[in-house]
């Protein structure tokens, strides 16, 4: 049975301290999140609810908590990495009223999946995942929460194939709102927070330059383009590598060299994998590739990099650095995996995850989401539904006016024109 995260910890007091002062960074940093805490704080809309919720436990997730236990919900949390969570944060998190957090840092797969077990003893009525661990566990161990679950919200892309997938299967047995897919989390979060945090991670670990380097970027959807971009903006050559003909024709107009991972393989420096998909860099490509290149994935599960495959080839292998493990190859070649091949822009040591104001807006979509289920729950039947486009619109309104940006209305002539067919020419 797993513990509190306080439990867990020899020096608890110094942990909440240091978990705290970066929380009330983060708070500092996240208006729309500012705005739903004062008006859960009035309306209360959570009173009654409890909330399960597996996530990357840093300072960002935190502040999300802390908001729906402020609109009366009782939380629980644990992580949706074993890498990501921070500890300090994690029992900051737990010292928060009606929070309680059994995320830590490194923990094996058994004690993974104990804490997940742990959040839902707490039998929420809502979940938030990251990646969907936890509503695979409430349908394949906990199916008695069934009845009293009124939906959930998913985070990631990956969560969301695998939800459509299990709804596919009739399996999904209670509404899911598909966070990932609206506009104020893609093309945000995805974009520019995986693009800007994985670099400032991979660069952090190793200490090494962007400039001059080949950075190849396999899968160019929503991550994979900010990756691209920020590597092109930090003077990188960028090769990206595709499966899907419009997005490598996408990559192509926008000025990358497309070409097969077979031949990116043998000029690559740097390789980021951004796909979601398995077996995307493999023994033959390790074969190819050049002494010294690091390789990092930025999907959600560590499966992108076959690291069987190249722990089997190496003859030897070391911690090169903190965060990053070398593999040498029988002719001498040293190949350098970052976060052992899970997301590098959380799993390094250094790593922080996406920056504050992106988090801001992703998680401000799920608060709003979760405010959706308490309100109209009964109105969704089990499966994955989109979140209602107003939604999605007040999150960007708030953030736009916290940031002082007006922008223009449509006027009632406008609007009857866009909504006609019989205006022509
Ligand atoms: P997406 O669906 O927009 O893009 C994935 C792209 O990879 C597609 O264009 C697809 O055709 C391509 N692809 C698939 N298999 C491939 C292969 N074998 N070789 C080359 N390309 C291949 O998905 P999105 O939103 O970009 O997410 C990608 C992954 O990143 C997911 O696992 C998602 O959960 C994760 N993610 C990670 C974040 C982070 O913080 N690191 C943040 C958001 C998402």
């Amino acid at each position: 049975m797993t513990a509190p995260i306080r439990e867990q910890l020899d020096d608890p007091d110094s942990a909440v301290e240091s978990g705290a002062r970066k929380m009330d960074w983060a708070r500092q940093h996240m208006p729309i999140m500012a705005a739903l805490r004062e008006e859960f704080e009035d309306d209360q809309p959570f009173a009654g609810e409890r909330v399960g919720m597996a996530m990357h436990v840093e300072a960002k997730t935190a502040i999300l908590a802390e908001v729906l236990a402020a609109g009366g919900a009782e939380v629980a949390i644990t992580g949706c990495n074993p890498l990501s969570t921070h500890d300090d944060v994690s029992a900051a998190l737990d010292a928060v009223e009606g929070v309680t957090s059994y995320a830590k840092r490194g923990v094996e797969d058994d004690a993974y999946y104990d804490a997940m077990a742990a959040v839902l003893d707490h039998e929420p009525t809502i979940t938030v995942d990251d990646g969907m661990d936890l509503v695979a566990m409430v349908h394949e161990d906990y199916p008695e929460l069934l009845d009293s679950i009124v939906g959930g919200c998913e985070e990631t892309t990956t969560g969301v194939h695998r939800l459509r997938a299990m709804a596919e299967d009739g399996a999904l047995d209670y509404p899911m709102f598909a966070v990932n897919d609206t506009p104020m989390k893609r093309l945000f979060d995805n974009v520019h927070g995986t693009g800007e945090s994985s670099l400032a991670s991979i660069a952090m670990t190793t200490n090494l330059s962007w400039a001059g380097k080949t950075v190849v970027v396999a899968g160019y959807g929503h991550c994979g383009k900010g990756v691209a971009k920020k590597a092109r903006g930090q003077n990188a050559d960028v090769v990206v590598t595709e499966v899907e003909p419009r997005r490598a024709l996408e990559a192509h107009m926008e000025g990358y060299d497309v070409k097969p991972m077979a031949e990116a393989a043998a000029e690559g420096d740097v390789f980021i994998t951004t796909t979601g998909n398995r077996d995307v860099i493999v023994s033959e490509h390790f074969d190819a590739m050049q002494d010294g290149v690091l390789l990092a994935n930025a999907g959600h599960f560590d499966v992108e990099i076959d690291l069987d495959a190249l722990e089997a080839t190496a003859v030897e292998t070391y911690e090169a650095r903190d965060g990053v493990q070398a593999y040498e190859m029988e002719d001498g070649r040293r190949l350098n995996v970052l976060a052992e091949g899970r997301l590098v822009n959380l799993a390094t040591p250094v790593a922080l995850g996406h920056p504050v104001e992106v988090m801001d807006q992703s998680f401000g979509v799920q608060a709003v989401s979760v405010r959706e289920l308490v309100e109209n729950g009964d109105d969704y039947e089990a499966g994955v539904h989109d979140v209602p486009d107003d939604l999605d619109r007040e999150v960007a309104e708030i953030k736009l006016e916290a940031d002082g940006v007006e922008f223009d209305d449509l006027s009632g002539e406008q609007r009857e024109y866009m909504d006609s067919w019989q205006h022509g020419t």
